[in-house]
């Protein structure tokens, strides 16, 4: 035999000298979720081990993802008051924009990102503002967008340092490009959630935010994830219009998307291990069933593999721990 695979699997040094991927904690982005009231750390029942935390002990979970080395954090707010135009997500008063405020005071070194979305804030659980046709209620896409840029804009005056679009309304980077530059965040960079399926796997992260649609579905903006090239469609349409940073979204059931993505675009692209994926992880090594580390490095190594270099995850702290102690 000339070709021996095995020569290069002998020991540990060598197996590192020639590992093919490496996953940074530079690339890390940790989902969080603020909720409105005082002294609030109250663990999401889907999601053992994840808090919603009220703005004045947020600092605490900030902390530890500074000490770990995650800079970077995404928040979503849960608001006490919904309505059917979701103006709570607009407030400058609002529990992300406080949340914003009081990060940026506290820890100016992190990296703030928000998602943009209205789905936390209606009392209807939609990501945007209904329209009738015909009696059948659905999202209205245009109507929508000038909310979403309002939203977009008010998350840039309390101090986001990136606004991330996940509702899937078309057209809606455009709008919150323009709507930036006019207001003077010309430097504010947007990352799309472009491809984001209709998935079962945000089903926890509902229960997390309070956002589960009231009637019907997602699946009239939400992408059908039967489909493979319209993924591209999606992604170069947002690049088009001024999409800085383009996301994958979920992660591990759709690393063939997030490869063909990643080999068409010339801008970075983000995969985002989403609630279900967590609670998976979470419940069977709860049980003894599986090795959560190592599922979980290998889920992360598989995402940078596939060709994304951000990685939003709730398990952001502990890759990075798993990064210190080279297990990933
Ligand atoms: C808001 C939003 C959702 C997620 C991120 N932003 C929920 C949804 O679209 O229903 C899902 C995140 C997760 O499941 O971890 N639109």
């Amino acid at each position: 035999m000339i070709k021996r695979p095995r020569r290069l699997r002998q020991n540990r040094v060598l197996r590192k000298m020639v590992q093919e991927t490496h996953v940074s904690k530079d690339g890390l982005i940790y989902p969080m979720f603020v909720c409105e009231g005082e002294n609030v750390k109250e663990e999401i029942p889907s999601m053992e081990g994840q808090y919603r935390w009220s703005v004045d002990r947020m600092g605490e979970k900030l902390g530890q993802l500074q000490d770990a080395g995650v800079n970077s954090v995404m928040f979503f707010g849960i608001p006490d008051h919904k309505d059917s135009a979701g103006s709570g997500a607009y407030d400058p008063d609002g529990i992300v924009q406080r949340a914003l405020r009081q990060a940026k005071k506290d820890f100016p070194e992190m990296y703030l990102i928000t998602d943009v979305c209205m789905c936390e804030y209606t009392d209807h659980g939609h990501c945007g503002i209904l329209c009738e046709h015909d009696g059948v209620r659905d999202v209205d896409n245009d109507k929508t967008l000038e909310m979403l840029a309002r939203i977009a804009v008010s998350h840039a005056q309390a101090g986001a340092d990136m606004v991330a679009p996940s509702d899937m309304m078309d057209g809606r980077v455009l709008a919150m490009r323009k709507a930036l530059d006019e207001a003077g965040f010309t430097h504010i960079p947007i990352m799309s959630y472009a491809v984001k399926y209709a998935s079962a796997f945000y089903g926890p992260f509902r229960d997390a935010a309070d956002s589960a649609p009231q009637f019907g579905d997602r699946r009239t903006y939400q992408m059908d994830y039967h489909n493979r090239k319209e993924a591209i469609k999606e992604a170069l349409s947002d690049i088009d219009e001024g999409a800085d940073i383009i996301m994958v979204k979920p992660a591990m059931s759709y690393l063939d998307i997030l490869e063909d993505v990643a080999e068409i675009v010339n801008v970075p692209v983000a995969a985002y291990s989403v609630s279900g994926e967590y609670a998976m992880v979470k419940a069977a090594s709860d049980k003894g069933w599986i090795d959560g580390s190592r599922i979980l490095a290998e889920m992360a190594t598989a995402v940078f593999r596939a060709g994304a270099s951000i990685y939003l995850t709730y398990f952001a702290e502990e890759i990075a721990g798993l990064i210190d102690r080279g297990e990933i």
